[in-house]
């Protein structure tokens, strides 16, 4: 199949992924306008769709209502634009002309000029043979000789959803400690903006949004979905108008920051992928978590280790000591990872102060790392350590020696958040100073492992040496965070990188693109995990979503829930250990060195198999399916059941319906056709318990 077709005589390009259509057209005016995403079509259908009537506007609405593939200022367009700016005269009206397209393979180019100013523009697509995903990013090029080009707004592109009788919007919204949370409610006629204006992804919302008519379900229905591969603040604004037209337009930044562009300066925004799938949330998910394996995360096939992580335990309390005492403890479990968090380096005895001073606490550790690194890997298990290089506490040397290297503004107050500031990584100095002490640790240290934390959003995000173009800043930080990791990859090839910010406020396909997993949440309340790890699930696989099994009762929550349903939760996931093992029983460390040993038996299929989400979060009975060729594992946990109020089996999915399951726990063999239709029902007496069912063909 060819990915890309271009019609010359109906100046129309049609993108063909195995599922679906995307396809565009040139109109008399050179504006690129959005034709169809959905199912698949011919070129001679798309031809076809594009000869049909024009919608019907009033003489008072013109016709350049709607549907550009990148809407701009100018003419009577009045939408959300997606590329908005300002030339030197004050001009803020793009008008096109075609320069030129080019198709390779998969990606589509095409190419762009102001009729009068000096200012060129791409619209890139690119489709791929093994998923339905289709990528969409801007560069933009200041090809004149004098002014800068003011940019009000570079979105990544603009995504326009087919008339349908009534739309609905599916995203997540919270905040520390509870992130990730699912939200669905009509699309209003109005424009509803998703963003960040904190300078990274943020807990309270995450960059990615789901569109349905109203009737999609888990199982089926058409859902027209995209995400922004970014890391820093961001915007996406769902448009809905009372002509009935629903699309989005989204990018990075936020609005009231502009950049300008100067001559022969070019820009590129970020990829926003989209994707329509008929298969309903489930189906949608699926495909995004096939994408995410596929085309963005750095080493997919790996299995992923059994982390053990002090911090619940030790707090900033860490010392040679006590953390090799922990690692003979994790090690007895069958843990693979032993992590050391925050605490080990400068003066950091709270969140007070040393953040920014990287040498290692001699009190702590008199003859450095190196002894416990040696013990853990005696141990048999491989070593991690955490870092937070974009920060800094204003008592540290650091920031003593360097106060100007934090984001401030002249005539401005500091705000610390968590007693700390942010440091410019835009400038060259820091992001330099950065890879430098990292990239020692990594050398001088066996470090397989690095928890990248980023605690703080940004405020006072100012650079005054930069004048007008300290805004770049917002751009450059994440830039310069990327390839600081990219560079520490490549150097250090075994490395691996846990994304965490406060737990899960910097997850996205940018930040995956570079890290193996995400520190979902700083919450391990197993009960509040289901929703955190439900909604967390629409877009990112299961073998990012870090999970650990801490003490009871819950530091944040205060809830006591049974170790066991505690380990069922976060087997869903990444599986880890953070609590504090030398207060654990003797039977309690017998339950969880079973349990590590059940997981590794399992995790190949919750890792790398197809997930299923089997009932809400808040279900009285929910749970999760995965399945991987002939096995599918199935978790199921009650919550609350009332008194007479039977829970609701939870029926399978995805199984052979002629095909018959072992359960390999008890031998039993159920009939796929059953398992799918009545659906697992296990006997759970308790509240807050759970069950694991491991189910093979026979
Ligand atoms: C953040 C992380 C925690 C822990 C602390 C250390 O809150 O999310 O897991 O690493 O920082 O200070």
């Amino acid at each position: 199949m060819t990915p890309v077709i271009f019609s010359s005589t109906s100046r129309l390009w049609l993108l063909r992924t195995p599922n679906t259509s995307y396809a565009l057209r040139l109109d008399a005016d050179d504006t690129p306008r959005h034709l169809h995403w959905g199912p698949p079509l011919t070129l001679a259908q798309a031809e076809q769709l594009s000869a049909g009537q024009p919608l019907r506007v009033s003489s008072f609405e013109g016709p350049g209502v709607g549907g550009a593939e990148l809407p701009t200022d100018g003419g009577a367009s009045y939408g959300v634009p997606s590329l908005q700016v300002r030339f030197a005269d004050g001009t803020q009206a793009v008008e096109w002309q075609l320069m030129d397209d080019r198709i390779e393979g998969g990606e589509l180019e095409i190419r762009l000029r102001d009729r009068h100013y000096p200012f060129e523009c791409v619209l890139h697509y690119r489709v791929y043979a093994d998923s339905d995903v289709i990528e969409r990013w801007v560069t933009l090029r200041h090809t004149g000789t004098d002014a800068p080009i003011a940019l009000l707004r570079t979105d990544s592109g603009c995504w326009h959803l087919p008339s349908r009788p009534d739309y609905r919007l599916t995203h997540v919204a919270g905040g520390w400690g509870h992130e990730f949370q699912l939200r669905r409610a009509p699309v209003p006629v109005a424009e509803t903006v998703l963003t960040s204006r904190r300078g990274t992804t943020s807990h309270h919302a995450n960059p990615w949004v789901m569109v349905d008519a109203g009737d999609a379900t888990e199982d089926g229905g058409e859902v027209w979905s995209a995400a922004l591969a970014w890391s820093g603040s961001w915007r996406v604004t769902v448009a809905r108008d009372a002509l009935g037209h629903v699309g989005w337009t989204g990018g990075f930044g936020h609005d009231g920051i502009s950049w300008r562009l100067r001559p022969s300066e070019e820009w590129r925004t970020p990829v926003l992928a989209g994707l329509y799938s008929p298969g309903g949330f489930g189906a949608t998910s699926r495909q995004w978590h096939e994408y995410a394996r596929r085309h963005v995360l750095p080493r997919p096939e790996e299995v992923r280790p059994i982390v053990y992580n002090s911090w619940e335990a030790t707090g900033f309390d860490v010392n040679e000591d006590n953390q090799k005492r922990l690692a003979g403890m994790a090690a007895a479990l069958g843990v693979e990872m032993f992590v050391v968090d925050d605490g080990w380096f400068g003066a950091r005895s709270s969140d007070h102060a040393g953040l920014g001073d990287w040498t290692v606490n001699p009190r702590r550790f008199p003859n450095g790392l190196g002894p416990l690194i040696a013990e853990v890997h005696r141990l048999g298990m491989r070593f991690g350590i955490w870092v937070e290089p974009e920060m800094v506490n204003p008592d540290s040397d650091l920031y003593r020696e360097h106060p100007d290297w934090v984001l401030h503004m002249a005539n401005r107050r500091r705000t610390t958040l968590r007693n700390q500031l942010v440091l410019n990584f835009a400038r060259p100095d820091v992001a330099e100073w950065a890879h430098k002490w990292l990239d020692r640790l990594l050398t001088d240290y066996q470090i397989d492992f690095l928890k990248w934390d980023m605690n703080r959003a940004f405020s006072e995000a100012g650079w005054p040496d930069r004048g007008d173009d300290a805004v770049w800043l917002w751009v450059d930080h994440v830039r310069n965070v990327y390839a600081t990791m990219d560079r520490l990859r490549a150097d250090h090839p075994n490395l691996r990188i846990e994304s965490c910010s406060g737990g899960g406020g910097r997850a996205d396909f940018g930040i995956l693109a570079r890290t193996d997993e995400v520190w979902t949440s700083d919450n391990t309340d197993a009960l509040d995990r289901i929703a955190i790890q439900y909604g967390y699930s629409h877009l990112y696989p299961a073998q990012t979503m870090a999970a650990w099994v801490t003490d009871t009762p819950n530091w944040l929550t205060e809830r006591s829930v049974s170790l066991r349903f505690r380990f069922l939760v976060a087997m869903a996931g990444v599986l880890g250990i953070g609590g504090n093992l030398t207060h654990w029983t003797p039977e309690e460390l017998r339950l969880a060195a079973d349990m590590v040993t059940l997981y590794k038996e399992i995790r190949p299929v919750v890792q790398h198999g197809a997930q299923y989400r089997l009932a809400p979060p808040d279900a009285a009975l929910t749970g999760v399916q995965y399945l991987a060729g002939d096995r599918s594992v199935v978790f199921v946990w009650r919550r609350t059941v009332p008194f007479e109020h039977p829970a609701v089996p939870l029926r399978l999915r995805g199984l052979d319906p002629a095909g018959a399951y072992r359960d390999e726990e008890t031998g039993a063999v159920h009939l796929g056709a059953v398992l799918m239709a009545q659906g697992v029902l296990p006997e759970l007496s308790e509240d807050h318990s759970g069950v694991v069912i491991r189910l093979s063909r026979v």
